[in-house]
């Protein structure tokens, strides 16, 4: 640890109670690092952020801490506990007690949580102009997987022939799951119930197949598919994507192309990087900003 580490940081539970002022505290983070950089906040009010973090605090699948010092909160983390694989986020630090040692307490504590439950493997997505997260994470085993382009706006072609898209309901669930469990050698069936009971799950079907589907067109939500043409159903249906946009794996030229051709502009360049087991996809995807 470096030579400023602070002595004296205490990590523990979060609590309900505990979201106002580390939402605060996550929406002054964001935005001082991304402002730092010349890029809009993650967030548009800090409202947002402790509505985000009441959330995840509240709901028994995600394990929340906080870091205190000197007995006053200076942090949070989240790990998302809901798969076979888990997801760190959002981890933020009050910014003039950063670059101390309370992320790397914030990080342990979470990673220390994933190998005491068995996780097969951990992820999160980080903004990749952020040197400092990008280290952190590096120095805790993480590796590079996929850079990431975040791309907002609305798509000029508004369908694709021969995709339908539509809602997704509860009866569609066992064939999304089995989609992402080819795709992804795992599903994420929660968030795709927690995407349908909300609204924000679809699914786009050829003939009658169940060919892809996203739980949320958004920064929050993840999009799996057989193929690009099938993503492109999707994100064309959209009016706009929630938050501040899609993560598109910027590998994936054709469907990056495609997004820019039919006018989706560029917000910020993000990585997601993992820890534990890793497979590459057997199709086309989005990841959501946790993985
Ligand atoms: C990212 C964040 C949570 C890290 O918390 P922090 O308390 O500032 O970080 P720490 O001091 O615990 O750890 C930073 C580590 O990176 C190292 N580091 C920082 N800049 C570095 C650089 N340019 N090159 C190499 N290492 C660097 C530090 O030396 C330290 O490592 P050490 O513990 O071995 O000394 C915090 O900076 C933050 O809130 N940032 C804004 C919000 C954000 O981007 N969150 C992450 C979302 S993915």
């Amino acid at each position: 640890m470096s030579s400023k580490t602070l002595p004296d940081v205490v990590v523990r539970t979060a609590t309900p109670e505990d979201a106002a002022v580390c939402g605060q505290i996550c929406y002054d983070a964001f935005c001082a690092i991304s402002a730092a950089h010349g890029f809009p906040c993650d967030f548009p009010t800090p409202e947002a952020a402790i509505g985000l973090l009441t959330m995840m605090f509240s709901n028994p699948a995600f394990y929340c801490v906080v870091a205190e010092v000197d007995g006053r909160i200076a942090g949070s983390n989240c790990l998302d506990e809901d798969s076979a694989i888990y997801g760190v986020g959002p981890v933020t630090v009050q910014p003039g007690t950063q670059n101390r040692g309370v992320g790397r307490w914030l990080m342990e504590a979470a990673m220390d949580r994933a190998r005491t439950r068995g996780a097969s493997g951990v992820r999160l997505v980080q903004a990749a102009f952020h040197n400092r997260s990008f280290s952190l994470y590096t120095s805790l085993g993480f590796d590079v997987r996929e850079p990431l382009c975040c791309l907002q706006g609305k798509t000029r072609a508004r369908s694709v022939a021969g995709c339908e898209v539509r809602r997704a309901m509860p009866a569609d669930e066992d064939a999304c799951n089995a989609l992402s469990r080819r795709v992804h050698g795992f599903e994420r069936g929660s968030e795709l119930s927690q995407g349908i009971a909300q609204g924000t799950a679809c699914l786009v079907e050829r003939g009658s197949r169940v060919t892809g589907y996203t739980s949320h067109l958004g920064f929050f939500g993840h999009s799996t598919a057989e193929t690009n043409v099938d993503l492109q159903a999707l994100i064309a249906s959209a009016e706009s994507f929630a938050g501040p946009g899609i993560l598109v794996p910027s590998r994936n030229s054709v469907l990056l192309h495609w997004c820019l051709q039919n006018g989706l502009r560029v917000v910020q360049p993000m990585t997601l990087m993992s820890t534990g087991l890793y497979n590459e996809p057997a199709g086309a995807w989005l990841p959501s900003v946790l993985f």
